[in-house]
């Protein structure tokens, strides 16, 4: 067969395939917004050279695949200016260690206080930074006067009027809200962990709450956090991963999960990407959230660094912490500056993972390979891809449990995207 006629072949084969997917009411033809297009070019085609494709803070390198990285961030100490010098060059991504919990935001009954989350939102839209809430429902740093609150009525109408409350607050300032934290039981059972909320309001509590935060800001991501669940076999892994699919199939509103990775010194468990893939695959986007690692061995951050890179629904990374003296771990000096400000090696172990280059060796000044190499070399000699994140995916409902998409068409027509794609499930299209 010819170019032409494999050609012509595919083609008929796109089409048939579009129009049975349409006779089987499988095209995603709901309207949506395309925020803007994937790119993949070759380095050299994207107008600059391909070492200066890689950038030399962690932040802008993380951008060039559209990815964020983030740290965790002290409203008292953003007066300390190796720690804000830090935080500015390197970042662009913020989430309050403690300021937006509930003991900080709602300390008694009715009365918010946003002052100190106030202080660290607004520093850091003002230079370009955005911010990730952490956290609206969790049991832990929870004041006294929720946890002794009797019956579900009153607790219910307490939590909705927290998430609302809150995220009415920062209503459009926000990219992604943990709506509720570590709500699982650690070990072998799989189920959710007995707090006040789980205790008067049962499973529904996590639920409940996520629909509360849809109404209050449509426009913010909701994610459910925690920690222990990078493996791929822990039955808290798995627990939280049928939660999600039973999210995603039900309707009920998430768009993330997050992983918070505190870790030992091996750092993540070998399934660890194969964890975030899986998510993923459920329509979710999948988020490192509190990164350290106890003594910070590079391998253990490039290893989880990579694992983000080769998800492509992995948003972004936060380390919890700028210096090691700033983490609630500080004894195990986990995190990626030493208590001076400095770089330490998984710093740079972190940046070649996310594909830049660290200082030292960007400023070597590179032979010019166009007036030294020969004719016949000046093709590159590798190809890089960037991309954004997904900007669409298609997601699954009571009768479709999505594997796969096919010849995905994007079409504008009067004024609105249209997004066409045939799916498949394990079973077929
Ligand atoms: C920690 C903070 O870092 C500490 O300053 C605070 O004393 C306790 O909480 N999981 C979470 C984070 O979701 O909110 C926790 O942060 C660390 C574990």
């Amino acid at each position: 067969m010819n170019l032409h006629e494999r050609r012509e072949r595919h083609e008929r084969r796109s089409r048939r395939n579009l129009r049975r997917a349409s006779a089987l009411g499988l095209i995603a033809a709901g309207v949506m917004a395309v925020a803007g297009t994937a790119t993949a070019v070759p380095a050299s085609a994207s107008g600059s050279a391909p070492s200066s494709a890689k950038a030399s803070t962690l932040g802008a390198q993380a951008a060039q695949s559209g990815r964020y990285f983030g740290a965790a961030v002290a409203a008292g100490k953003l007066g300390d200016s190796t720690y804000s010098t830090i935080l500015d060059r390197e970042f662009n991504m913020v989430t309050p260690e403690n300021e937006m919990k509930w003991d900080t935001t709602e300390r008694s009954r009715g009365s918010f206080n946003f002052g100190p989350a106030d202080q660290i939102v607004n520093r850091a839209l003002s230079r370009g930074q955005r911010v990730r809430g952490h956290t609206l429902v969790w049991h832990s740093q929870l004041p006294g006067w929720v946890s002794s609150i009797g019956d579900a009525n009153t607790l219910r109408s307490v939590m909705n009027n927290h998430i609302t409350t809150q995220m009415a607050h920062y209503k459009g300032k926000v990219y992604a809200w943990d709506v509720v934290n570590e709500a699982f039981a650690d070990g072998g059972s799989g189920q959710h962990r007995p707090s006040v909320f789980q205790n008067l309001l049962g499973d529904g509590f996590i639920e409940q709450a996520f629909r509360t935060a849809r109404s209050a800001d449509p426009a913010a991501k909701l994610c459910y956090n925690d920690y222990n669940i990078e493996n791929w076999s822990d039955a808290k892994t798995q627990g939280v991963y049928r939660m999600v699919r039973d999210f995603t199939s039900r309707g009920v509103p998430i768009d993330c999960v997050g992983f918070q990775a505190h870790f030992g010194t091996g750092g993540p468990p070998a399934s660890f990407q194969t964890t975030l893939a899986n998510f993923a695959a459920l329509g979710v986007d999948v988020q490192i959230t509190e990164l350290d690692i106890a003594q910070a061995p590079t391998t253990a951050y490039a290893n989880t660094v990579k694992a983000c890179m080769n998800v492509a629904r992995c948003a972004g990374i936060t380390v919890w912490g700028i210096r090691d003296t700033d983490s609630w771990r500080a004894g195990e000096n986990p995190l990626l500056f030493n208590g001076s400000g400095n770089k330490k090696p998984a710093y740079n172990a972190t940046l070649t993972a996310l594909g830049g280059t660290p200082a030292a060796r960007a400023t070597a000044s590179p032979a010019s390979p166009a007036s030294s190499a020969s004719p016949a070399a000046s093709l590159p000699s590798s190809f890089r891809w960037s991309s954004s994140g997904s900007l669409i995916a298609p997601k699954s409902d009571a009768t479709h449990n999505i594997a796969g998409l096919k010849d995905p068409t994007v079409v504008y027509h009067n004024g609105k995207w249209h997004v066409f794609a045939s799916v498949a499930s394990s079973s077929g299209y």
